[in-house]
């Protein structure tokens, strides 16, 4: 079966990534990198359950926290979770259609295009200094103040990347992709986002080929070989799992 066949068998809400919640870890982790202050205003795009909301509020004390979901279930609860205070909102709505130019700290974990252009043209008229954390990728064509990877920060005003090379490199820290880096931020996804479930090493792996694949397919892979480790987890996917990698590298 083709990756994309055993992606398609997965629950739809997986696929989608609507219901991926950040764990409490993630959401620190996140707010020490970004160095969520007590004069800070968040917004959560996108902010499920309300939990980034309330961590930023209680722990990082900050000025105010407004969560914006368009699931008005996920809103709702989100509510029912914070204790009163009159530091947060709680807004129901398409994030595109949202008043954001208070904010000093964005949280925007999004990976449908229309949505990340649509955007990216309020993000560009925020103030300076606001800082928008991604994760896995910076915003397009955009050069990153600072990264732990997976988690990205942005800041407005936006730095240009001149070509795809120099955008791997400031993500990356190197100029092309092999399999050691494939693997590596893979791995550091893996464990930044995963809930400790028992395949990782499975998710890793899937990463690890579909990181390499996409870096070769946009030219910023190491060299025009594929490496033998490539090829040996290729040929483990197939022989153990029946899910078929190589018509990607031949596309
Ligand atoms: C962390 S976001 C990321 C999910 C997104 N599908 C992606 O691109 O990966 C998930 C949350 O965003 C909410 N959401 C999805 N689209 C939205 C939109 N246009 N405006 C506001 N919230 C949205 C969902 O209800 C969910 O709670």
């Amino acid at each position: 079966m083709k990756i994309e066949e055993y992606f398609k068998s997965l629950p739809e809400n997986i696929l989608s990534g609507e219901d991926v919640q950040l764990s409490d870890k993630s959401f620190r982790d996140i707010f020490s990198f970004a160095d969520l202050r007590e004069d800070d205003i968040f917004y959560h795009l996108g902010c499920g359950d309300g939990r980034g909301i309330e961590i930023a509020l209680e722990e990082y004390r900050v000025k105010k926290a407004v969560g914006i979901d368009v699931n008005k279930e996920k809103i709702i609860q989100a509510r029912n979770n914070q204790s009163k205070n009159s530091s947060v909102e709680l807004i129901c709505e398409d994030i595109q259609d949202s008043k954001i130019s208070d904010a000093t700290v964005i949280l925007f974990w999004f990976t449908d295009e229309e949505i990340i252009n649509s955007m990216m043209k309020k993000f560009e008229l925020l103030n300076p200094g606001t800082r928008v954390i991604t994760i896995w990728g910076p915003l397009p064509e955009c050069l990153p103040e600072k990264v732990k990877f997976p988690y990205i920060i942005n800041k407005v005003p936006f730095k240009k990347a001149n070509s795809l090379q120099e955008q791997t490199l400031s993500v990356f820290g190197v100029k092309c992709v092999d399999f050691v880096t494939a693997w590596e931020f893979a791995e550091r996804y893996t464990k930044a986002i995963g809930t400790n479930v028992k395949n990782d090493r499975f998710l890793t792996i899937i990463q690890t080929l579909i990181i390499w694949i996409n870096a070769k397919k946009l030219g910023v892979s190491c060299g025009d070989e594929v490496p033998e480790s490539i090829k040996t987890y290729i040929n483990i996917m197939k022989t153990h799992f029946d899910i078929d990698f190589e018509h990607l590298l031949k596309e």
